[in-house]
């Protein structure tokens, strides 16, 4: 059984922390996502934590910290990465530095890479968990590897179930999709995920964004193997003008709605046009629909700017052939 906690419960974060001490994973709200917890520092956890996901150990993890201070523990921050954690923390953006000399990270939570990727999440849960554990926890998205990300406790718990000691249930996620990850080695920054923060904003501090090549983010040393990620079972189609009757229609600013009555499923992202509340429920609402078992999920055109540039990175992984 699941210890399920709310925020603000007499001793929920200290029951948390005593857990991963142990050793034990726990599923946290997070202003993103959901984030599968772990010791950062303990190589034990941080395996049991890529067998709960089914996650390959070449895919290396988010270190999440609660100061700038210890985030300086695990990496090396130049002056412009300063200024982007300076600017965005805490918040939706991942810094991915050079690894701090004595980084007390474990090396298979950073897959061996000389790098690491550190996050300041503004989520206060996260926050006084990893201030009470004293150390930096990994987090990666509380799902299933590959599948869709999990933006509500019930969704983590469906895929993640046994596997986890103990959890807290902060509803909806408010932003909804991960983090926003720039690499930030030296003096220039490359956008490797776009995700919660727009690339306009970071543009405004650190200049233009050299842009990775697709499959970088994911895999460093093997680009391209994740391409199909955040996958429902049911396959996806993009820039949708019309779907039949067996399968899913997911909608943004209300544009097919006269499908509404003649598909297996219809959603919309968001009536109004409000690209940052399709964001916000883009997960739940792939998972919704997906739910109704239709043939295809076929999903309208998105515009990409804003965030809307992280909604169509997602919607291209989840439509990329699979490799099954
Ligand atoms: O919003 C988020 O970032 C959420 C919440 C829970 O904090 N976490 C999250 O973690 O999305 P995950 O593991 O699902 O995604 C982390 C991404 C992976 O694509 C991984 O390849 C990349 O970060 N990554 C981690 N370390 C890296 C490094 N040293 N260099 C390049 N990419 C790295
Ligand atoms: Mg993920």
């Amino acid at each position: 059984m699941v210890d399920i906690r709310f925020p603000g419960d007499a001793g929920a974060v200290e029951a948390v922390a005593d857990a991963l001490r142990e050793g034990k994973l726990a599923v946290l709200p997070t202003e993103t996502v959901y984030g599968l917890a772990a010791d950062a520092t303990n190589p034990r956890a941080v395996a049991a934590l890529y067998a709960a996901k089914g996650r390959p150990s070449f895919n290396p993890l988010i270190a999440h910290v609660d100061s700038l201070e210890m985030a300086q523990t695990c990496g090396i921050f130049s002056d412009l990465a300063a200024q982007l954690a300076n600017r965005f923390w805490p918040g939706p953006l991942t810094l991915v530095v050079l690894q701090a000399r004595d980084c007390p990270v474990a090396a298979l939570a950073t897959s061996g890479l000389d790098t690491i990727a550190i996050r300041l999440p503004s989520h206060p849960v996260m926050r006084e968990v990893v201030r009470a554990l004293g150390r930096p926890v990994v987090a990666p998205s509380a799902n299933l590897s590959g599948r869709l990300t999990a933006t509500r406790l019930e969704d983590a718990l469906a895929d993640l179930g046994e596997t986890i000691a103990i959890a807290v249930d902060d509803g909806a996620c408010r932003l909804g999709i991960e983090s926003t990850i720039v690499a930030c080695t030296g003096g220039s920054a490359k956008l490797l995920r776009p995700g919660a923060l727009a690339p306009e904003e970071i543009e405004a501090v650190a200049g233009r964004l050299e842009t990775a090549g697709s499959g970088d983010a994911l895999t460093p040393q093997a680009p391209g193997m994740l391409s199909s990620h955040y996958a429902p079972h049911a396959r996806v189609r993009l820039n949708a003008l019309d779907a039949g009757s067996n399968d899913a229609f997911v909608d943004f600013g209300g544009y097919y709605i006269q499908l509404a009555g003649r598909v297996k499923a219809y959603a919309d992202l968001s009536p109004e046009g409000d690209i940052n509340e399709a964001a916000a429920c883009l997960f739940e609402t792939l998972r919704r629909v997906d739910a109704a078992t239709p043939s295809t999920i076929a999903v309208a055109r998105i515009p990409n700017s804003g965030l809307g540039i992280a909604i169509n990175d997602r919607l291209r992984r989840a439509a990329a052939p699979r490799p099954d």
